[in-house]
C-alpha cells in the first residue's frame, strides 16, 4: 500500500497528539506506518515547543501545505472558522481529503463543506469534533444508520465538565479550575466557547443533522453556559439530590406536510438526579444517551477532550480515509460521504 502523506495545520495541543502517536507509537502498531508527516504549519515559527521540530518540517504558511503536490491529505486541527473554512474548501477544491477536529466550522458550514467535497471526489471526516476521543460520528453515520433516532441527551463538553466535577467534589474556585483545564489543553483557545456554552451547542448541532439527515441553522440553538453556577447553587443541588451539568439535548417532534422535520435542541445548566447514569460522568469525561428505535437506549462514554484521545480520533480517520481511497481508487465511498435531505425547524 501506498503512504499516505499528510499535512497537517496546526502543532498545539491536538496536532502535537497527532505527531507524537505517529512518531513513537509505530512499533507497537504498524499500522500507524501507513502515514507520513510531510509539513507542519503554524502561526509562531519561533514560538518555544516541547517538542523539537526539523526546521523543514515547519511553515508558517498552511497554504504551502494545501499546494504541495505530494501531500494527500490536510488534516486541520488549528481552530477558529473563517481561516479553518477557506483551508478546508481550498483543500478539497485541489482533491486533496481532509480531516479536521474543528467543529465551529463544520457545525456552521458543514453543508457547503459536504457538498464540496461529494461534488470534488473526495473525503472530509471530523470524528474528534465532537467528544474528543469518544466514537460518535461514525457510529451515528454507520452503526446505526438503521434505527430511527428519537433523541439524544448528553454531556458533550469536557472543560465545563471538569470544572463542574471539581467545584462539587472538592470545592474548587471556578475560575481556578477554568485555568487548571487550560494548561490540560483540554479548553478552546477563547474559553468562553466552552464555559458560554457555543461549543456542546456546535456538536449538538453536528450531530442533529447527522442523526436526523437534515441542515440546522446553528445560529437558532438556544444555549446557556456555566458561568453563572457558584458553589452555593452546587451545595443546594448536592443537599436535593442532584449534581448540576451542563446538558445538550436534541429531539425529534413531527414531520410537516412539505416533509421539514421539527426538532427540540438545546444545551444548558441541568439538575440531574444523583441515580442518573450521566450524574458519575465526571472530570473531562464525556457521554452522550442515545434513544433510537429499534434499538433503545445507548450511552456512548469517554474522553472527551485532551491530546492523545482527540489525536487518537484524528488518527483514527486519517487511516480510515486512506484505506476508503486505496480500495475505491479516488471514487467516493458513499459511507463516508453524508446527503442533506430535509429541513430542520428549531422549536422551543
Ligand atoms: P491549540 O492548542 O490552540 O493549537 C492551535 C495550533 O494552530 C497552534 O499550533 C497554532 O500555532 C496553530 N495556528 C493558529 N493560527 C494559525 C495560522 N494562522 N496558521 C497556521 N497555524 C496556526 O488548539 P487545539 O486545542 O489543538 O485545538 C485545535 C482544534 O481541535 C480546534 O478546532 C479545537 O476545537 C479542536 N479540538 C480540540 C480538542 C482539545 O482537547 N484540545 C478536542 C477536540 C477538538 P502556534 O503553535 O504557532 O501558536
Ligand atoms: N474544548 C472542548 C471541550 C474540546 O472541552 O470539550 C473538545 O471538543
Amino acid at each position: 500500500m501506498r503512504k499516505c502523506k499528510i499535512g497537517i495545520v496546526g502543532f498545539g495541543t491536538v496536532g502535537s497528539g497527532i505527531y507524537k502517536i505517529l512518531s513513537s507509537e509505530v512499533d507497537s502498531h504498524p499500522i500507524l506506518k501507513e502515514i507520513e508527516i510531510a509539513k507542519i504549519a503554524v502561526k509562531d515559527l519561533n514560538k518555544k515547543r516541547d517538542i523539537e521540530l526539523d526546521n523543514n518540517l515547519l511553515t508558517d504558511d498552511p497554504f504551502k501545505l494545501i499546494n504541495d503536490p505530494s501531500i494527500d491529505v490536510i488534516v486541520e486541527v488549528m481552530g477558529g472558522v473563517d481561516l479553518a473554512k477557506d483551508i478546508i474548501l481550498q483543500s478539497l477544491k485541489l482533491g486533496k481529503s481532509v480531516v479536521t477536529a474543528n467543529k465551529a466550522v463544520i457545525a456552521r458550514y458543514g453543508e457547503e463543506i459536504y457538498k464540496t467535497a461529494s461534488k470534488e471526489r473526495v473525503y472530509i471526516l471530523s470524528e474528534a469534533a465532537v467528544c474528543g476521543g469518544i466514537p460518535i460520528i461514525e457510529p451515528l453515520k454507520r452503526s446505526l444508520k438503521s434505527n430511527c433516532i428519537k433523541r439524544m441527551v448528553g454531556i458533550i463538553n469536557g472543560t465545563t465538565n471538569f470544572i463542574l466535577s471539581k467545584m462539587t467534589n472538592e470545592k474548587a474556585d471556578y475560575k481556578e479550575t477554568l485555568k487548571l483545564a487550560q494548561s490540560l489543553g483540554y479548553a478552546e483557545f477563547d474559553p468562553t466557547a466552552d464555559v458560554e456554552g457555543h461549543d456542546a451547542a456546535d456538536k449538538i448541532s453536528i450531530l442533529s443533522e447527522l442523526a436526523f439527515g437534515g441542515k440546522i441553522k446553528r445560529e437558532e440553538i438556544h444555549f446557556e453556559g456555566i458561568s453563572k453556577i457558584n458553589l452555593k447553587d452546587i451545595e443546594y443541588a448536592n443537599k436535593l439530590g442532584f449534581e448540576i451539568k451542563l446538558l445538550a439535548l436534541s429531539e425529534r417532534g413531527q414531520i410537516n406536510s412539505n416533509d421539514s422535520l421539527a426538532l427540540n435542541i438545546w444545551v444548558g445548566p441541568s439538575l440531574i438526579p444523583k441515580s442518573h447514569p450521566l450524574s458519575t460522568v465526571k472530570g473531562v469525561n464525556n457521554a452522550l444517551l442515545i434513544e433510537a428505535d429499534p434499538l433503545g437506549e445507548i450511552m456512548l462514554y469517554g474522553p472527551g477532550a485532551g491530546s492523545g484521545p482527540t489525536a487518537a480520533s484524528v488518527v483514527s480517520d486519517i487511516l480510515n480515509l486512506h484505506a476508503a481511497k486505496e480500495k475505491n481508487n479516488n471514487s467516493v465511498d458513499p459511507l463516508l460521504s453524508f446527503d442533506f435531505w430535509r429541513n430542520c425547524h428549531i422549536t422551543s
